[in-house]
Order: C-alpha cells, then sequence, then structure tokens
C-alpha cells in the first residue's frame, strides 16, 4: 500500500537587504545604527527575510540614484553573492520617483524606499475596513506619483501574481489610468465610512466615557501598555464597545471611573504627508480625546528625536499646546534603564506629580506631566491609572440627588442615568433614596437638560438636587 502525504507548503519567505543612507551633514540625522535596526525591525514585520543590513554613506545625493555609483555597484554586487539573491532592496530614505526606479534596474530587484515600506507597515496592520480603505488609498496615490508598481500589499490583492520583472510600460499607464478611477471610488467608500464613524463618535459622545487616547513612536510599546491595562484582572475588560473598532476597549479604572482607551496607529520619523492625510480620520480620534498618553521608549538612543516626531504629527493634525486635552509622556520600558537613569527619571516625574496633586491640570504637548513605567513588567502602572483617574476627575463636582422610594417613570430613569454617567460615591434606600455622585460639568448640564424637573442646588461645596415625579 502506498500513502501519499501532502504538505502544506508555506511560500518560502522572501530575502531583502536594507540599506539605511547616512547623509552628510542632515541636521535631523539621528543614531545611524539605531536607524538602521528600526528599517530591518519594519522589513522583519511584514514578514521579508533580512539578510543583510547596512549603513551607507552618503556624500550628497545623486539625482539619478540617491547613493554614490560606486555604492550602487557594489551594493549590487554584494546581492550577487548571496546564495539566494534579495529579491527586495530596502533604501531607508524617501527616493523621488526617478532615483527609485533607476535604482530597480540597476541592481535588477524591487526596491521599497522608506515611504513603501511604511506603506507595507500600516496596510499589514491596518485592522479595521477604515484603515484598510485609507492605507489602500495612500498606496494608489504613491503609485500614481511614480512609474514603479508599489509592491506586496497591491500584489497580494490581485492574487499574488509576484512582483518580479513587474508590468511593462504600457501596462503602467493602462494602470495609471485605471488608478484615477480606483482612486475616486476609494474616495468615496471612504466618505461613506466616515460618516458611519462619526455617526459611532457621536453616540460615544452621549454616553459619555472619557476617552483615553494612546499615541507613540513605532516600538514605544503602546500595544504592550493597551494590553496590560484592558486584559489584567485589576481592569475589567468589557466589550461594550467591541462594534466601534478592535483597537477600542472599555477599561474600568481602580476608582470605578469607565474609560475608553484607543490605541492608535504607532507614528514613524518621516511620516509621509500623504500617510498622514489618508489617516486623518483614524488619527483625529486623538483630537476627540480627553487624555492624550504619549508613550515613549524611554531607553531609546533617539528618545527625544522621536517625541519631536511625533509632536509634529499630532501638531499637523491641530493638536494644540495651549489648547488641547491633558498630554502624559508615559516614559517606558524603565526596565531597560541603568540605575541612576532610572532614579532621575522618577524624580523629575515628581515634580510634575507635585503640580498635580496641586490641582494644576493644564499639561499640554509642550509641557506634558511624565510618568514612568515598565507595560512589560507592570512598574508604575498602577500610578499612571491612579494619574488618569486624577486629571479625568479634577473638575468634578459632587451632587447629592434624592429620589422618591418608587422607583418607576422618571425616578428610576434618573437614577440609571447616575449610575450610567457619573461615579456614585453613596446610596442610601431609606425612605427615599439619597445618591452621592460626582459629574463632571458638562455631564451635570446633561443631567439638568434631561431632567428639568429635577432641583439641582448649585450650591458649589455640594450641590444637591432632588427629583419630583410628574405625578407628584
Ligand atoms: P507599534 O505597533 O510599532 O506602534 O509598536 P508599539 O508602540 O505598540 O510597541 P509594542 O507594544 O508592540 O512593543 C514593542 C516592543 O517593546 C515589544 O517587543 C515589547 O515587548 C517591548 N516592550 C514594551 N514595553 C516594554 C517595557 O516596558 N520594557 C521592555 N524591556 N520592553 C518593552
Amino acid at each position: 500500500m502506498t500513502t501519499n502525504t501532502f504538505h502544506e507548503t508555506a511560500p518560502a519567505p522572501v530575502a531583502a537587504m536594507v540599506i539605511h543612507p547616512v547623509v552628510a551633514g542632515d541636521a535631523r540625522a539621528r543614531d545611524p545604527q539605531a536607524s538602521l535596526e528600526e528599517a530591518v525591525g519594519l522589513a522583519a514585520a511584514i514578514s521579508l527575510d533580512v539578510v543583510a543590513g547596512e549603513t551607507v554613506p552618503v556624500h550628497k545625493p545623486r539625482p539619478s540614484t540617491f547613493l554614490g555609483a560606486g555604492k550602487v555597484a557594489a551594493i549590487g554586487d554584494q546581492a550577487d553573492g548571496f546564495e539566494r539573491r534579495p529579491e527586495v532592496i530596502i533604501v531607508d530614505t524617501a527616493l523621488s520617483p526617478v532615483q527609485h526606479r533607476n535604482l530597480e534596474k540597476e541592481w535588477n530587484a524591487k526596491v521599497l524606499d522608506r515611504t513603501a515600506l511604511i506603506l507595507e507597515i500600516f496596510g499589514a496592520r491596518a485592522q479595521t475596513a477604515e484603515g484598510r480603505l485609507q492605507v489602500d488609498l495612500a498606496h494608489l496615490t504613491y503609485q500614481r506619483s511614480r512609474l514603479v508598481r508599489s509592491w506586496t500589499h497591491l500584489e497580494r490583492q490581485r492574487g499574488g501574481a509576484g512582483f518580479l520583472g513587474g508590468p511593462g510600460e504600457r501596462q503602467i499607464e493602462a494602470d495609471r489610468r485605471a488608478l484615477a478611477v480606483k482612486i475616486d471610488r476609494l474616495k468615496q467608500k471612504i466618505e461613506q465610512v466616515r460618516r458611519t464613524r462619526t455617526l459611532q463618535r457621536a453616540k460615544r459622545k452621549r454616553a459619555p466615557h472619557p476617552v483615553v487616547a494612546l499615541v507613540g513612536y513605532t516600538n514605544a510599546g503602546k500595544s504592550t501598555l493597551f494590553n496590560r491595562l484592558t486584559q489584567s484582572d485589576v481592569f475589567a475588560k468589557d466589550l461594550l464597545f467591541a462594534t466601534l473598532d478592535t483597537t477600542m476597549r472599555a477599561v474600568d479604572l481602580p476608582s470605578g471611573q469607565r474609560v475608553i482607551m484607543s490605541d492608535t496607529v504607532g507614528f514613524i520619523s518621516d511620516l509621509p504627508t500623504q500617510l498622514v492625510a489618508a489617516f486623518r480620520a483614524t488619527l483625529e480620534e486623538v483630537l476627540e480625546a480627553d487624555i492624550i498618553l504619549h508613550v515613549r521608549d524611554a531607553s531609546h538612543a533617539d528618545s527625544d528625536a522621536q517625541r519631536d516626531d511625533v509632536i509634529a504629527v499630532l501638531e499637523a493634525l491641530g493638536v494644540k499646546a495651549d489648547n488641547s486635552a491633558p498630554v502624559v509622556e508615559v516614559m517606558n520600558k524603565l526596565d531597560l534603564l541603568d540605575t541612576d537613569d532610572r532614579d532621575a527619571m522618577i524624580a523629575g516625574a515628581r515634580a510634575a506629580m507635585a503640580r498635580l496633586e496641586q490641582g494644576d491640570v493644564s499639561f499640554t504637548i509642550d509641557d506634558p506631566l511624565k510618568a514612568p513605567i515598565s507595560a512589560i513588567n507592570g512598574y508604575g502602572v498602577e500610578g499612571l491609572c491612579a494619574i488618569i483617574d486624577h486629571l479625568i476627575t479634577a473638575d468634578r463636582a459632587t451632587l447629592e440627588v434624592r429620589l422618591p422610594a418608587e422607583m418607576d417613570g422618571d425616578a428610576g430613569a434618573a437614577r440609571a442615568w447616575l449610575h450610567e454617567r457619573g461615579d456614585i460615591e453613596n446610596e442610601i434606600n431609606e425612605g427615599m433614596t439619597t445618591l452621592r455622585v460626582r459629574l463632571s460639568p458638562q455631564v451635570l448640564g446633561q443631567f439638568k437638560k434631561r431632567f428639568p424637573l429635577a432641583l439641582v442646588s448649585e450650591d458649589a461645596a455640594l450641590a444637591t438636587a432632588s427629583l419630583e415625579t410628574r405625578s407628584a
């Protein structure tokens, strides 16, 4: 008897080389080795098998190939030397369409510049329908700007016909015409999704749980922190908002205060402008947030430069230094710092905490509150939650509301309403029900509107309200 064995053969990973050009006299230059590592990490994140990575000095970028002629030839030779020749060469800078095309010809390999690489990352990570549409739009716009096809994302959609060799010139021209049509169609779809999102946002506003937005440079630890906050035993995970977006979760803070945590896409340096534009709708969640948590990798060599990149994107989105939600810089990866640096960071954070304790909540992107943590081992996370609690509840007033014993009609509705939207400090049921509840000024305003029969005393120390039933 013969036995046939069928193997599921996974496609072999595509071999890639990563080149990080270091341009002489570039004032914005980062640590070359750290930048190379970042690019290699991004390449690995889209399942490329990086067989070589190197920094390449560039005296003056050449208009035709960006890199010097000698270097171009040397890299081509190096690629030839591998047993499995790299099919993809990543050049970690923004290439002009001409440079892009020339390098592909010289190396007979698919070239991804930094923009294309970031597009791929965003494509791989886009989880929502809107996110995918936005990536597609950014891809098509990028593609239209040059005579090369972008890589995996769209190829995959076409059924992975393979990208090497690529389409002929005439095919590209035909593609270009088709592109314009597709771009229009995508824009319409995105507009539709955006309308739905606006509706969802409005709904969320009606159930006013404060929104806490996580932003940060790629790899800073946003997802690790998000998961720690939403999955730990201490903080009940609640899927109430699961329909909104996979990256939003309701979290109950130790005080019982419910907040919505929203994890945004990571920011990357040189975030291409068309990506900021395409992702505007997603990133705009940040503008609606009640608190912005800027997660930073405190252990990174370019930590301050990364901070500046994130702030530049936030500012481009309209987050203002003088008029935004309070900003907390979460100094993450404390476990990787040496003792002296760690102590200095903790001491610095204490000074800012003193301000908070004195009732100051005016923390801005320029002048943030700092919270040192380690998302991986949990150090400081409880303190961070206390900070969030404090910032959210700082402007709340305590209100005493008396409701008749019969919980029907308006009285029952008012009780349920307050339970859902306020922090109940105390509830006494003695003949009538007395609730002590903390409400933000905004929610207090809504309460008065919704239950106009409620008598609310504006006593600053302790406002009281009693609700007469309509029949009374
Ligand atoms: P993007 O999705 O690229 O925006 O990254 P992110 O900000 O969501 O970072 P993520 O949570 O994926 O963490 C990046 C890497 O840093 C992972 O390998 C984590 O395990 C690691 N990491 C996160 N927090 C800490 C920390 O406190 N200490 C240490 N040592 N590593 C951490």
